[in-house]
């Protein structure tokens, strides 16, 4: 059957809700103590908000987990992933050539690791198992790795940490990117996963499809992806929290243009199969919020995905972001953005206006509106795209947006765009990063500030500074 438009958004959540056996991919809801009983994680409750009965300390961040037997990177070529972190589910994702796989979790503990359990008899086989795992332990570090059925071959451990308690708050760290390209290996990547982040955003173009540097599909592409070095460190350090731009599909794709939505679907299902992901709010595309108790939510946005009709996202998409913005109990709400959203009228002087938010002026003045009415506190605004890195005002001096900051993460290792040799710092781009990077950001809800460092290949600080938002 042809795709429509209005079919789009209900084939995206298909998507990941309707893969089965038959499909190629596993996608099962398990518990942690569903397939073995083990003790840990599994059998402790919940409880849904923190109350003046419970109270917790932030969970041991002990030394790397050394698995028993041994790695073996032919048949784990492409390491363990784990997405969209919550207080106590996590997916995970593994493609592989074994034909029967074992995954272990294991829980950080104060001398070391506890077992967390296990799941067995996974059929892989040349493809792709995403499982969630629940009932997990919030603010607490895992580990997970597969083993191949003679007990012995495994993969790569991979680390991820769960959320906060909803009404819990401490210093929340995360990193971001976008732009990877060509810079193999990926250098920032093995650097920020050093930093044992408490997850990792992807703002788009992680894989330039229509580059096909490495492959001709974008299965090819995003197993390229997934083996390079940067890569392979940064999910076996922390979860992902993933959007896309437009090279995830083809350069500036135009979804009304012939043909174009079903590649645009092709590469959907690819993009979900690679970087493990949840179905988006209501039901939706990939548009979804993440938090972190009272310190961060983190609200991802699909700006690609929802051109119809002269609108740049869908009414449904601004509307969940405009209550989610308005009624969001975090003291800092990051908006993640393919994108940016700061007025570049002075860089670009309405050269491709319509590829950004500055084409959709309505839509535009409607969130940012929103924001200055509402008086919505500690939002940031973070964004892929403009290969050059920036710290910005979204409006101009003088403007009443002024006040709202944005932050261009990237390029990891795209080209950088030229326009950045002719823009120095100033009052409305204050910091201007002519180099790859990605960026480091420490949330601090009782300072009321978020600490933004650029990071370059080479590990150094390219540029730092504390904003109060
Ligand atoms: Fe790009």
């Amino acid at each position: 059957m042809k795709s429509t438009r209005r079919s789009f958004l209900l084939s995206a959540s298909a998507i990941v809700a309707g893969c089965g056996p038959g499909e190629g991919t596993i996608f099962r809801t398990v518990s942690g103590s569903a397939d073995t009983g083990t003790s840990g994680s599994s059998t402790q409750s919940t409880p849904n908000t923190l109350t003046d009965t419970w109270s917790y300390e932030p969970g041991p961040e002990p030394p790397p987990w050394v698995p028993e037997g041994q790695e073996d990177e032919d048949a784990f070529p492409f390491g363990v992933q784990t997405g969209d972190a919550r207080l106590s589910s996590v997916v995970v994702s593994v493609r592989c050539y074994e034909p029967n796989l074992r995954m272990v979790l294991v829980r950080g503990v104060e001398d070391g690791w506890e077992d967390a359990g296990e799941v067995v008899d996974l059929l892989s086989d040349g493809d792709v198992v995403q499982i969630e795992l629940e009932e997990l332990v919030p603010d607490t570090t895992y580990a997970v790795a597969f083993y191949a059925d003679d007990g012995v071959r495994r993969s790569s451990p991979s680390r991820f940490r769960t959320a906060l308690y909803p009404g819990a708050t401490r210093v929340v760290r995360f990193g971001a990117t976008s732009c990877l390209g060509g810079n193999h290996p990926w250098p920032t990547l093995t650097h920020a996963s050093g930093e044992l982040f408490d997850f990792f955003v992807l703002l788009g173009d992680t894989i330039y499809a229509d580059w096909s540097w490495g492959g001709s599909g974008f299965e090819e592409n995003w197993e390229d992806a997934l083996q390079i070095t940067g890569m392979r460190d940064l999910t076996q350090s922390t979860s992902l929290a993933a959007t896309w731009d437009d090279h995830e599909v083809e350069n500036n794709w135009d979804i009304d243009e012939p043909g174009v939505l079903d590649t645009a679907l092709a590469s959907l299902e690819a993009f979900r199969r690679a970087i493990p992901q949840r179905v988006g709010s209501q039901g939706s595309g990939l548009w979804r919020s993440m938090q972190w108790g009272d310190s961060v939510e983190l609200f991802m946005l699909d700006c690609r995905g929802e051109r119809f009709g002269g609108d740049y996202i869908s009414q449904e998409q601004m509307d969940w972001l405009k209550d989610g913005l308005l009624n969001s109990t975090a003291r800092f709400k990051i908006i993640a953005n393919s994108v940016p959203i700061t007025d570049m009228s002075d860089v670009y002087f309405g050269i491709d206006a319509v590829d950004r938010w500055d084409g959709y002026a309505n839509q535009r003045d409607e969130i940012l509106d929103h924001i200055r009415d509402s008086n919505i506190r500690g939002v940031l605004w973070i964004a892929g795209d403009s290969h050059f890195g920036d710290l910005a005002h979204v409006g101009r001096p003088g403007s009443l947006h002024h006040f709202q900051y944005e932050v261009f993460c990237g390029p990891g290792g795209s080209d950088l765009n030229p326009v950045v040799w002719l823009l120095n710092p100033n009052d409305h781009y204050e910091q201007v990063v002519k180099e790859f990077n990605y960026v480091a950001f420490e949330c601090d809800p009782d300072a009321g500030t978020i600490q933004v460092a650029f990071i370059a290949d080479d590990g150094g600080v390219i540029a730092n500074q504390t904003l109060s938002v």
